[in-house]
């Protein structure tokens, strides 16, 4: 049976599985580092879209919580393009929006998951402009108050070269991880992102290079939906024999 296209990442997550041991390690580099300075609040930004920006911070923060046994947030502040409620299937009630415009206590904009240590702050009801609410003061202010109740705060930001959200946050926060799609993001094009971070000024701690067909397990690629569904069209319209089986392999 194929699995629900509208499923929670927690329904994914498999503790056991080689792509946590990556995500382990990624997390043990930032935790474990020899900065002076405490790394709890860590963005991850990329330069541009689809980088997988927001599928490694949710990957991050689950073990964060789960292997890490850190009390853990992630955050999404994209609020152009939010993808977290939908990644963790949660129900929007308020978010960072509602904080930010409407004064909400963060603790009532807040989504609490069936991980007893992982919590979410959604961006928020449906934002028309984007620009007007992003503030990135408030944020900063936000997210040191945070603290206070977390150990490890993961950030989802919108991309560097579009739009100047993460560019604004980069001082607001410990640290940033640069998220790469590797084999598709030119080379240009990430020394750019990494110029408009100013690592002079602001904590990047490095890059994470992001495989979109191999790193994570087949049914969490997109592709294999679409391969489910090529390959049923392909019985029902009687085609010739499975070759879009074959194509839909490759992408594993
Ligand atoms: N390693 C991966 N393997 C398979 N699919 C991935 C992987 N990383 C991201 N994706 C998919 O690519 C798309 C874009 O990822 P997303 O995390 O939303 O990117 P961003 O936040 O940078 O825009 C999503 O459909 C996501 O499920
Ligand atoms: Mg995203």
């Amino acid at each position: 049976m194929s699995p629900k296209k509208h499923s929670s990442i927690l329904d994914f997550y498999d503790i056991e599985a080689p792509y946590v041991t990556e995500f382990r390690r990624l997390l043990h580099a930032v935790t474990n580092n020899e900065s002076s300075t405490e790394l709890k609040t860590i963005m991850l930004t990329s330069a541009m879209l689809s980088e997988g920006k927001s599928t490694v911070c949710s990957f991050m923060a689950i073990t964060a919580a789960l292997k890490k046994g850190l009390k853990t947030l992630l955050i999404d502040t994209d609020l152009r393009r939010p993808t977290i409620h939908k990644i963790f299937q949660l129900e929007v009630k308020a978010g960072l929006k509602e904080i930010l415009v409407e004064g909400y206590n963060p603790r009532d904009a807040i989504s609490t998951t069936s991980i007893d240590k992982l919590d979410v702050l959604t961006a928020g009801g449906y934002c028309e402009h984007p620009s007007a609410v992003f503030d990135a003061e408030a944020m900063g202010t936000l997210f040191e108050e945070l603290k206070f109740y977390y150990d490890f705060i993961v950030i989802d930001a919108a991309p560097l070269l579009p739009v100047s959200d993460p560019m604004l946050l980069a001082s607001k926060v410990d640290g940033i991880i640069l998220v790469v799609k590797a084999g598709a993001t030119q080379k240009e094009v990430v020394r750019r992102a990494v110029e408009i971070l100013n690592p002079k000024q602001n904590n990047l701690l490095g890059v994470t290079f992001n495989n979109m067909n191999h790193s994570l397990p087949y049914y969490y690629d997109y592709g294999y939906y679409q391969y489910e569904y090529k390959n049923n069209r392909a019985k029902t319209d009687k085609k010739p024999k499975q070759t879009k089986v074959k194509q839909g392999r490759k992408i594993r």
